[in-house]
């Protein structure tokens, strides 16, 4: 299918009125489906109650049809018609971080939105993105979007137009481009149909941050692989964010990482490295690339997603990669770097006994 490519400049006083935004929020209207940026990664849009709309977005994406999509509305208004109660703790945390990086999961209201939607399960959940282009989008649509992230089932979330461009080009109806998102990591969901909100997926929104507004937060024990247990977001237990190659986690120094690197050379391996600001000088490998700063982990979370992408045009055959503590973004950002490794690990301390 044709697949409409526009470039809005965000800094624009009157989107609203920007026909670009206009021909996007129609085509939703229209059942379409129309990639456009967010605070965290593009998302691929739908109108939320249209089954033959969210139908396309499986479709395009290749996703799993268990796998639940997020409702994104423009307006604290739109809320009413999509969920069953408002909890406190979900109250207090709305109003703290939307718009924002924040996913919260309510009983989902019968009726209104597409079953495809909800994936069958009685809850919803629904986030105010943060990004100009996004609202206005939602609000010149006069809908509830569901948005996926919009990669291709399996591939990092995209965190730039071109990677949607990769991804979905011929599949979707529109492109919206809006230049990099700025988190870069997706929403953190959290489910508050319970006394103690529980994080499903670690996110923009750190848990620390959540804390000092409502108190104790659980993390999903699910995501911790060791205990095997069934996530309670569908989404997380699929392999995701993976480059060609395979990645291993390595917790050890640069020196030991190098040591690695260079054993699998002379094996005969094109060997990458997913390093920082402060070693990248460190290695000396096929392909090097630097995903941000230790001294900032927000800025590995906005490069990260491009970084395990880039590896797949350097053909290497293996990836080392570096890792982080999983203190504020940094859980979000370990998260998916485990999720693309599928859990390998290398310590240094195992080999060198
Ligand atoms: O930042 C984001 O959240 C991006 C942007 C586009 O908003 N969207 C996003 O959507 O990451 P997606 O579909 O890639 O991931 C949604 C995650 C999945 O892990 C899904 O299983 C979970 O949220 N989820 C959605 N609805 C749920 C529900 N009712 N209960 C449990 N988990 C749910
Ligand atoms: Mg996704």
């Amino acid at each position: 299918m044709k697949t409409l490519e526009w470039n809005v400049d965000n800094h624009v006083d009157n989107l609203k009125n920007n026909p670009q935004i206009v021909e996007a929020a129609n085509l939703l209207k229209q059942n379409e489906i129309i990639a456009f940026p967010t605070e965290t990664v593009y998302g691929l849009g739908a109108n939320a109650t249209s089954d033959e709309a969210i139908a396309k977005v499986y479709e395009a994406k290749g996703r799993p049809s268990d796998n639940p999509l997020i409702v994104h509305i423009a307006n604290f208004s739109q809320l009413h018609a999509l969920v069953l109660e408002i909890p406190e703790k979900a109250e207090k945390l709305m109003k703290e971080f939307w718009p924002g990086p924040l996913t919260i999961i309510f009983k989902v209201r019968p009726g209104f939105l597409s079953k495809k939607v909800t994936a069958g399960l009685d809850t919803v959940g629904i986030r105010m993105p943060d990004h100009p282009l996004a609202l206005s989008l939602i609000k010149a649509a006069n809908l509830p979007v569901a948005a996926p992230s919009a990669n291709s089932s399996g591939k990092p979330s995209p965190t730039t137009a071109k990677h949607v461009h990769e991804d979905l080009f011929g599949q979707i109806a529109g492109i919206l481009d809006g230049g990099e998102t700025g988190i870069g990591v997706e929403s953190t969901v959290v489910d508050c149909t319970v006394e103690v909100p529980i994080i499903l997926r670690p996110g923009g929104v750190t848990k620390e941050a959540m804390e000092s507004v409502i108190g104790k937060v659980e993390i999903d024990p699910a995501l911790n692989e060791n205990l095997k247990s069934k996530p309670k977001a569908p989404g997380m237990k699929y392999t995701h964010y993976a480059p060609n190659a395979p990645v291993y986690l390595v917790n050890g120094t640069p020196e030991f990482i190098q040591v690695l690197v260079k054993k699998s050379r002379e094996e005969g391996l094109v060997v990458g490295v997913i390093a920082t600001d402060e070693t990248a000088d460190l290695y000396d490998a096929d392909y090097v690339r630097a995903c941000g700063s230790r001294q900032d982990l927000s800025t590995v979370a906005n490069r990260l997603y491009d970084t395990l992408r880039s590896f797949n045009s350097k053909n290497v055959d293996i990836i080392y990669s570096e890792v982080f503590s999983t203190e504020g973004v940094g859980l979000a950002v370990m998260n998916r770097l485990e999720k693309a490794a599928g859990h390998k690990w290398i310590y240094e301390n195992d080999l060198t006994k």
